[in-house]
């Protein structure tokens, strides 16, 4: 199979497929046995991210396990800003803690983006090896964080319901925080070439917390870095097809492939399917939606949903995905049978 035949690099060219091909965020996690086993073995999991052995075997078991169409790097957005200089460390059942950026002090120690590689490095070789490892159908999408959900958890030092600090630096402290988006914007782009000249063969962008930023914010901080990112990208590698995740951007997503050049744009499931075929498809690619609590409940409501999203996605170029990252308490076997749903 040549690249170009790929079912997602097809859905990304804008074919329309008879089967959506499908992948789940998240689908390297904890809700798999397999995984926590390796995750155990590496003791951590940063020691997992930065062990390239390792961090490739977690990838493959999910495609090993359900034969899906495109592995995602197992990485994490927060490596960016460590390789930046912040600290970074995982708390067990609360999440990520970083050093915080308050102010000019706190920018002016981090470090200048032509040194992430140092830190960086062990994942491009995870790249490295899944280009070799995986089967040949199988398309590698690498990713990165969009430089505003990046910068909440720089500002915060954690994760915020409602990314507060991050706000209240745009407002308070504008010079600080355009310089601090304009320094994540510069590594993000280093860092996605760096993984596609390693071997991803699609980058994602997650901008996770985009819901949180209304009208001209959203235009200036979602819209405008992941334009920029996208366009320095096309220039070094036309020929790799990128995703936008503006999640939770509602009308926002109305135009964002157009606006930034994304090759597709992912959807959450706070819209409908066919709201979205009608408003967001008409411009390309879509991927989506559906909600990640149907990986738990399970049952008929499973189906007809997995059903229904692949009806309405049906006459334009669509990727199956959830609407949100799999949760630890996924049930493996639902995810068999939405594949059986879409597939069968
Ligand atoms: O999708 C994949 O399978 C690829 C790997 C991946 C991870 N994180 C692994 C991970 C990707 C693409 C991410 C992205 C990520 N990381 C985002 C954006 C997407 C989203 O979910 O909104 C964000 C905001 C982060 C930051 C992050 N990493 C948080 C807030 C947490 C803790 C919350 C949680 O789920 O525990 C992580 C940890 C993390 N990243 C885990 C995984 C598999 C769980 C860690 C573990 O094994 O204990």
């Amino acid at each position: 199979m040549t690249p170009s035949q790929k079912p997602i690099l097809r859905a990304l060219n804008g074919e329309v497929l008879p089967v959506p091909p499908v992948w789940m965020m998240r689908q390297a996690g904890r809700y798999l046995p397999e995984y926590r086993a390796t995750r155990a073995q590496a003791g951590d999991f940063l020691s997992l991210c930065y062990n390239p052995e390792l961090a490739a075997e977690v990838t493959l078991q999910p495609i090993r396990r359900y034969g899906f169409d495109a592995a995602i790097l197992f990485a994490d957005i927060l490596l960016l800003p460590q390789a930046l200089g912040a600290d970074l460390w995982f708390v067990t059942g609360e999440g990520p803690r970083l050093s915080t950026i308050t102010g000019p002090d706190d920018l002016a120690r981090l470090k200048p983006v032509d040194e992430i590689d140092a830190v960086l490095n062990p994942v491009y070789e995870t790249v490295r090896i899944l280009s070799r490892e995986l089967p040949r159908e199988v398309t590698l999408i690498g990713f990165a964080g969009a430089p505003w959900t990046v910068a909440t958890y720089m500002i915060a030092g954690r994760g915020t319901p409602d990314q507060a600090p991050a706000h209240k630096l745009m407002q308070e402290d504008p010079a600080t925080f355009d310089a601090l988006m304009a320094r994540i914007t510069a590594g993000t782009i280093e860092y996605l070439s760096r993984q596609i000249e390693a071997g991803a063969e699609v980058v994602k962008l997650f901008d996770s917390w985009a819901g949180s930023l209304k009208g001209d914010a959203f235009r200036k901080y979602s819209l405008e870095p992941a334009r920029e990112i996208i366009a320095a990208l096309k220039i070094r590698h036309p020929g790799t097809p990128v995703i936008a995740f503006p999640r939770e951007a509602g009308q926002g997503y109305v135009g964002f492939a157009r606006a930034t050049g994304a090759d597709c744009v992912a959807l959450d499931n706070s819209v409908t399917p066919e709201w979205a075929a009608e408003h967001v498809q008409v411009d390309g690619c879509v991927q989506g939606n559906l909600a990640s609590h149907h990986m738990v409940t399970g049952g008929q409501a499973l189906v007809d949903e997995t059903k229904r999203i692949v009806r309405a996605f049906s006459k334009g170029p669509h990727i199956f995905n959830l609407g949100h990252g799999i949760t630890p308490d996924a049930d493996p076997d639902n995810v068999q049978r939405m594949i059986d749903a879409i597939r069968g």
